[in-house]
């Protein structure tokens, strides 16, 4: 394995000729107000996890991105501000059938550039061919289910509401200005879940990528243009203290909608003027534990804790982070579990049946390694021969066992191929755990005896969002809702949730009189009102 590691990057001449790009991709255009810019000031260089061996000297530039700066980033928000106008503007005006149209529209260009974003989702976050589809699928999937959830929303609200001697029309309306920043090991997915939800409710964005993972957004800048009227989506790249910290200080954006770590969601909350006027949906860190009891059944249980805890090389925020084992059951486990980790398949994104590929941050290889180091100076065993052997960015998931309170593996979120698996032999130790964790976010528990599970779930579900029966924690399906609990959230998302997470409830309401009834009448019949209205799409 270690040979094979030391020769884990592949030579320019290897590459499979499908998944190359013409390389170097310079990113200049930016969009705001409706126009594609070109960027002439200073640029980002993009290093790609993925070294590529050249004649002995390794190099992983792909490309680069516009380094914007204070006053650039201030007129994307003037764009956003004026395509909004104070409710004023032709998008939150607009009726929700043609919002729905605009839509439609720009996915069926976002389509279009599927081979392009996927093969940028590789290069840029290291992450595997299937995995990378999957997330652009699953996005388009997350667009026309959001299409769905606002037609049944709108059908809903279609009916006026008659109580105690008032009627009512009851509808949802936009928030105002959202700034959109999500995460990079779902740079489009996580992003989109957020800005496709805000847009469609009629709020106008700025949205800025996450910093590792922002070319693959290019290719769909020309799709937002066409797509949707001058400024409702604006586009800004570059440091957040010098891009985002102003549009924050401005006090003009009316909600946050941020994925990632809290540190950054408190300085930027800290930022507005007046945070009582601001709104923040947040999807923050987590430390999802599994618990397995003395009777759960090994195979499926190592089945869900390695997609649990490997996937995408555990870069996922609803990774399993640490394994609670009963004592009677540990050895067994960590053989079983090691034999499966020893056997995933390592390489390159694009290479067949991959699971275990390079990671994207910068030094995450060495910042790994010294938790591993932390832990066995403390005590704890490597249980996989190939367990914590890197090069470069490439680095082999490590098992780790007798992990305990005293090591850092145990309280703080990896976000990466570090498995740390704890003994125990009272219940009470791994719900201590999770009651004193800074995290809310998941639970997954693995065992058979229906009476001891119903316990456990009574006294989880107090303490995280979701509880995961002999299976691994994750997000989907998207209309379940996602959140959590602590320094895990704040808000929830899922198709619908985020329709009502960008909107606020707001209604027309009337004294049931004869004079009012037919004014409601006149108003609906003559259809004078896209508000007060029983129309409904189909
Ligand atoms: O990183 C956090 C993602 O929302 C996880 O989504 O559970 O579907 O991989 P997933």
């Amino acid at each position: 394995m270690k040979t094979q590691i030391e020769n884990i990057f592949p030579e320019k001449n290897d590459l499979p000729d499908n998944i190359d790009l013409p390389f170097p991709i310079n990113q200049t255009q930016y969009l705001i107000n409706g126009e594609l810019h070109e960027w002439a000031g200073p640029c980002e260089e993009v290093y790609s996890p993925v070294y590529i061996e050249e004649k002995g000297s390794a190099g992983n530039v792909i490309g680069s991105y516009p380094l914007m700066d204070e006053e650039t980033s201030l007129e994307a928000l003037k764009a956003a501000k004026e395509a909004y106008n104070n409710g004023q503007g032709e998008w939150p005006l607009m009726t929700i059938k043609e919002r729905i149209e605009c839509f439609r529209n720009f996915t069926l260009k976002m389509k279009e550039q599927r081979d392009i974003v996927v093969k940028l989702l590789m290069w840029e976050i290291g992450k595997s061919l299937a995995d990378s589809e999957k997330e652009f699928d699953r996005t388009v999937e997350y667009i026309n289910d959001t299409i769905d959830a606002l037609k049944d929303l709108d059908r809903n609200s279609s009916r006026p509401v008659i109580k105690q001697g008032i009627i009512a029309q009851i509808r949802r309306a936009p928030l105002g200005v959202v700034l959109c920043m999500g995460p990079f090991n779902y740079p489009l997915n996580e992003t989109f879940t957020t800005l496709i939800p805000a847009m469609i409710m009629g709020n106008t964005v700025v949205f800025k990528p996450p910093k590792l993972g922002v070319l693959l957004h290019s290719p769909l800048l020309e799709a937002f243009k066409e797509s949707f009227p001058k400024g409702v989506v604006n586009t800004i790249y570059g440091e957040g203290q010098k891009v985002v910290a102003p549009i924050m200080q401005s006090g003009e954006v009316n909600v946050l909608a941020f994925i990632g770590s809290c540190n950054v969601a408190d300085i930027l909350k800290k930022q507005h003027p007046q945070p009582h006027k601001l709104k923040s949906v947040l999807g923050l860190e987590a430390k999802n534990p599994a618990i397995i009891l003395e009777d759960a059944n090994l195979e499926n249980t190592v089945k869900e804790c390695i997609t649990g805890s490997l996937s995408y090389n555990g870069q996922r925020c609803t990774a399993l982070k640490i394994i609670f084992v009963h004592e009677n059951i540990v050895e067994e486990f960590i053989e079983k579990f090691t034999a499966e980790v020893e056997k995933l398949v390592i390489g390159m994104p694009w290479d067949k049946n991959v699971a275990i590929t390079p990671l994207p941050e910068p030094n995450k290889s060495e910042q790994l390694t010294e938790l591993v180091t932390d832990a066995i100076e403390k005590g704890a065993k490597l249980c996989n021969p190939s367990g914590g052997i890197y090069n470069k960015s490439f680095f082999f998931p490590a098992v780790l066992s007798d992990v305990n309170s005293s090591m850092k593996i145990y309280h703080v979120e990896q976000f990466g191929p570090i498995v740390p698996i704890v003994s125990y032999s009272d219940i009470q130790e791994p719900l201590d755990y999770v009651v004193q964790s800074n995290y809310g976010q998941q639970a997954s528990i693995f065992g058979k005896e229906s009476k001891e599970l119903g316990i456990l779930i009574d006294t989880l579900v107090n303490q995280v969002c979701r509880v995961n029966i002999n299976s691994q924690c994750q997000r989907g399906p998207d209309i379940f809702p996602f959140t959590g609990r602590k320094d895990s959230a704040e808000g929830t998302l899922s198709v619908s949730d985020a329709l009502r997470v960008f909107s606020i409830r707001t209604l027309v309401a009337l004294k049931e009189n004869d004079f009012n009834k037919s004014i409601f009448t006149d108003i609906t019949q003559n259809k004078e009102s896209d508000f007060l209205s029983t129309d409904f799409i189909l």
